[in-house]
C-alpha cells in the first residue's frame, strides 16, 4: 500500500448494520464538518451498494440529527444518461432519498449529465471552483467522500488500466466503460485524494474475491492509488463482502460492528 496509507476496516453483520454504520459514520462528520467550517461537504457514489445507506438518511433519527441546511451534496462519478433513466446516479439518489430530505434545492449538485461531455466537465469542474472557492491550482477539500468498487476493481468511474482520471491536475474528466457502457464524469485521484475522509461502502458476496485483491496484493488497482493526504481509508464492509479476508491483517484496523 502507498506509504503513508491506513486502512480502517470495518465489518458490519449483515446489509441493514452497514447502512446503520454508514449513516451513523456520514452523521459524525457531517456534524463535525459544520463546527468546524459551517458546512459539509460529501460526494456520493452511484451503484446499488449505497441504496440502503442513503434510504436511511432520509429516516429518523438521521433526517433530524443531520444537519441538512448546512450540507452540500456533490458526485463522484455519473453516467450520461438523462436523470430519469435508470442508469443515472443522481436520479437514483433523487428516488431514493434526496426528495425526502430537508435540504435545499441549490445545496444539491449533481454532474450535468445531458450536456457533451467535455463540456460537462469543464461545467461541474467549474461548480467545484465556485464552491469551494479555489482555482484549478488547488484540489477541493470534501470533508467525506463515499466510494464504492465494481467487481473489477474500479471505482467512481476509474477503471484497471486507464490512466485518465489518474495522470491529470484536472478534477472532473470524461471516460468511458463500466456497466452500463456508456460516457461517464468522474472526480479525478487528485481530488479523491484530498478528501478528509475516504469512505469504502461495499456489500455482497460477489465483491468479496476483489475485496481481498485489494486490500492484500500488490495491485495497481484504483482503490489502491488513493492515497489520501490525510492518511485514513475507512472500508466499512458487510460480512459477505469481508468473508476472503484474513481475521487480522497487518497494519489494518479491524473492527466488527
Ligand atoms: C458508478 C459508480 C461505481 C460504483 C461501483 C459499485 O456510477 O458506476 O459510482 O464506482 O460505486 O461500480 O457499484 P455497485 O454497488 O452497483 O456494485
Amino acid at each position: 500500500m502507498t506509504a503513508n496509507r491506513k486502512d480502517r476496516i470495518i465489518v458490519a453483520a449483515n446489509i441493514e448494520r452497514l447502512a446503520s454504520a454508514s449513516a451513523d459514520l456520514f452523521r459524525r462528520i457531517a456534524i463535525e464538518s459544520v463546527a468546524r467550517s459551517g458546512r459539509f461537504s460529501v460526494a456520493l457514489s452511484g451503484g446499488s451498494s449505497p441504496r440502503p445507506f442513503h434510504r436511511l438518511l432520509a429516516d429518523e433519527p438521521y433526517r433530524s440529527e443531520i444537519p441538512w441546511a448546512q450540507t452540500h451534496i456533490f458526485w463522484v462519478d455519473e453516467r450520461l444518461v438523462p436523470p430519469d433513466d435508470p442508469a443515472s446516479n443522481f436520479g437514483m439518489a433523487r428516488k431514493d432519498f434526496l426528495t425526502r430530505l430537508p435540504i435545499q434545492h441549490s445545496h444539491v449538485h449533481p454532474m450535468g449529465s445531458e450536456k457533451p461531455p467535455r463540456r460537462a466537465a469543464d461545467d461541474y469542474q467549474q461548480t467545484l471552483e465556485t464552491y469551494f472557492g479555489v482555482d484549478a491550482t488547488n484540489a477541493p477539500v470534501f470533508d467525506l467522500v463515499v466510494l464504492g468498487i465494481g467487481i473489477d476493481g474500479h471505482t467512481a468511474s476509474i477503471f484497471p488500466g486507464d490512466r485518465t482520471a489518474v495522470e491529470t491536475d484536472r478534477w472532473v474528466v470524461t471516460v468511458a466503460g463500466g456497466s452500463p457502457n456508456v460516457a461517464r464524469l468522474t472526480l479525478t485521484l487528485a481530488v479523491l485524494e484530498r478528501a478528509r475522509c475516504v469512505l469504502f461502502v461495499v456489500s455482497g458476496r460477489q465483491k468479496a474475491a476483489i475485496v481481498r485483491t485489494i486490500l492484500i496484493d500488490d495491485t495497481a488497482l484504483p482503490p489502491r492509488q488513493i492515497a489520501p493526504d490525510r492518511g485514513i481509508v475507512t472500508w466499512l464492509l458487510d460480512r459477505e463482502a469481508a468473508y476472503l479476508l484474513p481475521a487480522s491483517l497487518d497494519g489494518v484496523d479491524h473492527a466488527i460492528v
